[in-house]
């Protein structure tokens, strides 16, 4: 309705509400590295392809005279009550669509009451992040790193910044074959302040100074390489890098790049985690159902399917194709988070069809936010929120526990 009255008036938002449209806004702002960093995927995004188009196999069955008059969104998740069943997937070096960064999603995040992954890349601390969103929900993303003791410490930060659940990222052992930046020669997350979540850490900084006793450079990446990448993220305005000096800036690269991941991971790991902390664990980048049975197993209170929006494995499985034996081998014994793909109201339909009870969006609120900073996340949040309110009710349906199967059709 706001969008029509504000049409009326001869208002309309800079931020296209047709989502192909929204892409390319968006890629009209941005710098071409930039875009190419947050449009692409893996190989030839093929997996990123099949993540929209897998919506199409299954088509929703409205239904009708059921009297939705009235209509709630809201969502039981984690044993609480969202507003309704969205969420900000994670999204690193947020920078590179706006100066202020993860500052305007959160403020965006907490106006539509949307609950926030935070990012373990994000271009603010976490810290400054949850104050510029006062009370709203908010969760942390954790990339698992090679020293456990960053992990406890990122855990320890998240707690204390009211994060209230810790979703694991599990599919990005190592970086995917990113064609599009490959193809530019860019490494986004050394730019700029892409390490601020490391960079603002005690551990990480006690880490760093070891490292500089130590003699030989432990990254798998030459000194030389790591010194031009440096560089140029120096001379990247704002850079939390260049606020370190060049020297320090170096070490805290090398340090970065040498224990940001944890290839060696295997499920036996997961007890640290759970020694770590009391809340709620999700292991994000969930594919396959026997991934999730042993998740069950694992004593973990979520999965997130996933495939980190086809930027992993090319050629791997769409992420809605993926959910419905999932959801069968959970057996609702835990809860399901779903994202990699939803672009409106009808995807987020299925997905909770299909057995997710809640759903995460990832590109297009960085296309907001590239448009309009804030105020563009949060028409994105608006009006996808809005189409999906229209099309469960259109559907028949005026709750979303009452979302289920029998509404659609292979
Ligand atoms: C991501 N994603 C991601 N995931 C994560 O766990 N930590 C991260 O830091 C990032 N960073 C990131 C950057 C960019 C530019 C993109 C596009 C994605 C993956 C993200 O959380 C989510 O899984 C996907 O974006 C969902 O797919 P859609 O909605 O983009 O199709």
């Amino acid at each position: 309705r706001e969008i029509y009255v504000h049409g009326a008036a001869g208002r309309r938002s800079p931020v296209p509400v047709d989502v192909e449209e929204l892409e390319l806004a968006a890629r009209d702002v941005m710098t071409p590295e930039a875009f190419a960093y947050i449009a692409g995927g893996a190989g030839r995004e093929r997996t990123m392809e099949a993540n929209l188009a897998g919506f199409d196999a299954w088509q929703i069955v409205p239904r009708m005279l059921r009297d939705v008059g009235t209509r709630s969104l809201q969502t039981e998740f984690l044993g609480q009550t969202l507003a309704s069943p969205l969420l900000l997937s994670p999204i690193g070096v947020l920078e590179m669509a706006h100066p202020e960064a993860d500052l305007a999603v959160g403020r965006a995040a907490a106006a539509c009451d949307v609950p926030y992954i935070f990012s373990n890349q994000a271009s603010e601390p976490m810290e400054a992040v949850a104050e510029a969103m006062g009370d709203a929900r908010r969760y942390f993303q954790l990339y698992w790193s090679k020293s456990n003791e960053l992990v406890e410490s990122f855990v320890s930060r998240a707690e204390a910044a009211g994060c209230e659940a810790i979703f694991v990222t599990l599919d990005t052992t190592l970086l995917g074959w990113r064609t599009r930046d490959l193809g530019l020669a860019y490494l986004p997350f050394l730019r700029g302040k892409g390490i601020a979540q490391y960079t603002s850490d005690p551990v990480f900084e006690r880490l760093m100074q070891q490292d500089t006793e130590g003699d030989a450079p432990r990254a798998p990446i030459s000194v030389k390489a790591l010194a031009t990448l440096v560089e140029s993220a120096m001379s990247y305005p704002g850079s939390t890098l260049s606020a370190l000096g060049s020297g320090n800036a170096l070490k805290a690269v090398r340090t970065f790049v040498d224990i940001y991941s944890r290839p060696t991971l295997t499920w036996d790991d997961l007890d640290f985690l759970r020694q770590c902390t009391d809340l709620p664990i999700l292991l994000k980048g969930i594919q396959h159902p026997d991934d999730a049975r042993r998740a069950v197993d694992a004593g973990v209170q979520g999965i997130m399917v996933s495939n980190h929006g086809g930027r992993q494995v090319d050629g791997a499985i769409g992420s809605i194709e993926a959910l419905p034996a999932i959801a069968e081998a959970v057996g609702g014994q835990i809860d399901i988070a779903f994202d990699s793909g939803i672009r409106g109201g009808a995807d987020m339909l299925k997905a909770l069809a299909l057995g997710a009870d809640v759903v995460g969006v990832g590109r297009p609120y960085c296309y907001g936010l590239a448009i309009a900073g804030e105020s563009g996340v949060r028409d994105v949040l608006g009006n996808l929120l809005a189409d999906f309110e229209l099309t469960m009710a259109l559907s028949g349906v005026s709750e979303v526990s009452q979302i289920s199967r029998d509404l659609l059709e292979v």
